[in-house]
């Protein structure tokens, strides 16, 4: 049932849709966008349009591709218009159940079985989004981005109630262009969150009892494990902690099982105390940048390790 996909429509071009839409349109494929609150369309191309400078500057894309490039974005003004000819939807909306299952509904009313509908939602779960598709539901999908997704090209595809058919072909289309795509159970926060949750929670906790100061649990990580983790996860890590993964999964062992089951302590709430102390401790390390300088900082570093890591593949 599969189509070749040639053609996305990018529904909701806010944070994540901007970024889906820069995906996309670099990447050679044509892109029907549509929101349904006109500032977001207005801006929207302006925002590809510094995105892809920003590449040209990274060294990532010529400034003489960027003309066809933002011709093969079209505004569209409804959502008949942009799913008309797609070959595949890619939802941005809020992160709200009704919202997303109206549109989910719409949409599948709107195309037939061989388009895949995927939604870039953080946590809910796709028998729930789809719960009003009657159009062939075994074609939605969770098509979950890091943010950015034209930054950091990690995604997750999830779906309990989707076929396991189109969730491999949405992976094999992002694959194509240049996203780095993983298949997962739905479970609350999906892979990346939960492991981004388990560390913040550690964070959180330490920072709260005065073990170190919010300085010190960033530092762990900017300095030190995150230096090694944009090329061995927390698994491969062991292979060289010790002579080899198998040595090392045994000898590490007892020293994991003390934390997770006697010295790991749960963190009962984020009150606003604790609140006060992440933003008084955070702002400093901004090191007086305002918030935009902070993130292009941010992209251009990320942009940066990823270059090199594509030079250099292990
Ligand atoms: N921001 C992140 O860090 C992040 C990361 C990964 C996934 N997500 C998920 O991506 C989705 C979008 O998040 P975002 O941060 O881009 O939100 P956002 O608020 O920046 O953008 C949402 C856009 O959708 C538009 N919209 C609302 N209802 C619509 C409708 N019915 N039809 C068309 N357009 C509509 C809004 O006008 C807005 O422009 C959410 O599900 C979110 O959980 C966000």
């Amino acid at each position: 049932m599969a189509r070749e996909i040639k053609k996305v429509a990018v529904i909701g071009c806010g944070f994540i849709g901007f970024g889906w839409i820069t995906v996309f349109a670099r990447h050679g494929i044509e892109v029907n966008a549509f929101d349904s609150f006109a500032p977001s369309m207005e801006t929207v191309k302006d925002r590809v349009r510094d995105g892809l400078d920003f590449f040209v500057d990274e060294g990532v894309v010529k400034a003489e591709d960027i003309p066809a490039i933002m011709d093969r974005i079209k505004l569209c003004s409804s959502l008949e218009e942009a799913v008309a000819d797609a070959d595949y939807v890619q939802e941005c909306i809020p992160e709200n159940l009704e919202l997303k299952q109206n549109l989910f509904r719409d949409v599948a009313n709107l195309t037939d079985e061989t388009v895949a509908i995927g939604s870039s939602c953080s946590g809910l779960q796709m028998a729930d989004i789809a719960a009003k598709v009657t159009n062939h539901p075994e074609r939605c999908i969770v098509s979950h981005p890091t943010n950015p997704p034209h930054i950091v090209a990690y995604m997750e595809i999830a779906g309990d109630t989707a076929s396991d058919e189109v969730k491999q072909h949405i992976f094999d289309f992002m694959e194509s262009i240049g996203q780095k795509p993983i298949i997962c159970k739905e479970i609350y926060g999906y892979v990346l969150n939960r492991m981004q949750l388990a560390v913040q929670k550690e964070a959180l906790y330490m920072v709260q009892e005065g073990i170190c100061s919010v300085e010190a649990v960033e530092r762990a990580i900017t300095d030190g494990v995150g230096m090694r983790w944009p090329f061995t996860g927390p698994l491969a890590t062991e292979e060289l902690n010790s002579a080899s993964i198998e040595e090392g999964m045994y000898k590490y062992k007892d020293y994991m099982m003390e934390f997770f089951t006697k010295e790991q302590k749960p963190l009962n709430d984020i009150s606003d105390e604790l609140i006060a102390k992440v933003v008084a401790g955070v702002k400093p390390i901004m090191n007086g940048r305002t918030h935009d300088e902070y993130r292009l900082w941010r992209d251009q570093m990320v942009t940066r390790t990823r270059l090199m890591k594509e030079n250099n593949p292990i």
